[in-house]
């Protein structure tokens, strides 16, 4: 059987003042009207259904999640107690799966990604789920278009061709500008999606092999669960588990691995403008997801995240100007220049000095 893990624990500052620590990125409508780890859920529960739905997250999101994820089973919520990175979520289910269906295939799901071609994605992920039930720990590779350092650059034996999973040779977390530039001019590289699918028993074989304290860990956790002493073990034990992502911790590390080419209309809605970029825009390519007033306004980008009732909210109406991002939120309002949306982190960074 198939289950899917939805990572949901990353916090953010890019997109200040719409995402906060206690608000981060999947958690927002950046694109369409739903938040995104809602659109996340909606692309694969037809594959795999809310009974075999996980979701991992921090305590201080447990609320909004669920209420951006109803359908959501309370018992399929893994609540860390700290913020651990993704190695010790993603071990944790595994390990927490593999005891009572070690051959079950999981795949791992950023929460906070923007898909266009929603048929594209599943044929990719069917193709990575097959490879995975292979016994080979798989992921997406997508396509660069230019030599972005924010991602992970998987390294093929080959060229990338075709849409079965291919062998891949190395994972490189983050390279410096010279070397994706390189990555990117010799064809032999793609962009990690951030989307990992293995069979659980092979997770946990590869998290003894390469993170002897973290299955150490998860062990003692997994026997505290079966005397019902969960929660107190989880408690304690979780905060002092290593610190790393998956990425570090087993990909740079195991042998070999697979990776299905992917051409799905990928983004991880990275700025301001990528939000802009993918947004559903009006005949004067006017966007703003959930509602703005427009006159004689060209190119802008309006983003109302305020909560509580519609009625009552005051009219947001932006009228003679071009190519601006108005973010309204409960306690903050942005207005900025779309191509200096980057620089809301003087923001950040003054109301921290400010304290
Ligand atoms: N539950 C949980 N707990 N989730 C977490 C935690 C945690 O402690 N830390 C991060 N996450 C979630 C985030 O919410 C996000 O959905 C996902 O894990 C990836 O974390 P990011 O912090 O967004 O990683 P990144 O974007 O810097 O890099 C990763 O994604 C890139 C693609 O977007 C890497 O896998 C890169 O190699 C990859 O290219
Ligand atoms: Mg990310």
């Amino acid at each position: 059987s198939i289950y899917a893990l939805i990572l949901a624990g990353g916090a953010g500052t890019r997109f200040w003042p719409a995402s906060r620590a206690a608000r981060p990125k999947q958690l927002l409508p950046l694109v369409g009207k739903s938040p995104l780890i809602r659109q996340t859920a909606e692309r694969i529960t037809p594959l795999v259904g809310w009974e075999r739905l996980f979701v991992a997250t921090g305590k201080h999101l447990v609320e909004q999640t669920a209420e951006a994820l109803p359908e959501l089973y309370a018992e399929n919520t893994l609540v860390e107690p700290a913020a651990r990175n993704t190695a010790p979520c993603i071990g944790w289910a595994s390990f927490h799966i593999a005891r009572t269906n070690p051959d079950a295939v999981l795949m791992v799901l950023p929460s906070d990604h923007h898909v266009r071609d929603v048929a594209g994605f599943r044929f990719a992920l069917e193709r990575a789920v097959a490879s995975a039930a292979r016994g080979t720990i798989t992921t997406i590779g997508i396509k660069p278009t230019h030599a972005e350092t924010g991602y992970g650059y998987i390294e093929l034996e080959g060229e990338a061709r075709g849409v079965e999973a291919l062998p891949a040779t190395r994972f490189v977390e983050k390279p410096d500008a010279a070397r994706a530039e390189a990555f990117v001019a010799g064809g032999k590289h793609l962009w990690n999606a951030g989307m990992f699918f293995f069979r659980v028993r092979d997770m946990v074989d590869a998290i003894r092999a390469h993170m002897p304290a973290l299955a150490e860990g998860l062990d003692a956790i997994d026997r505290a669960a079966e005397e019902g002493e969960e929660q107190a073990a989880l408690d304690k034990i979780f905060p002092t588990l290593p610190s790393i992502s998956i990425d570090h911790g087993v990909m740079d590390h195991i042998d070999h691995f697979a990776v299905v080419p992917g051409d799905f209309g990928w983004s991880d809605v990275g700025s301001f403008q990528t939000a802009f970029d993918l947004a559903e825009k009006d005949a004067q390519q006017n966007a703003a997801p959930q509602s703005a007033l427009f006159v004689d306004a060209r190119r802008n980008l309006v983003l109302d995240l305020r909560t509580g009732a519609e009625e009552g909210k005051r009219v947001i109406a932006l009228v003679g100007v071009e190519d601006l991002v108005v973010v309204e939120t409960d306690d903050a309002l942005l207005v900025v220049p779309r191509a200096r949306a980057q620089d809301v982190k003087e923001v950040v960074a003054a109301l921290k000095s400010r304290g």
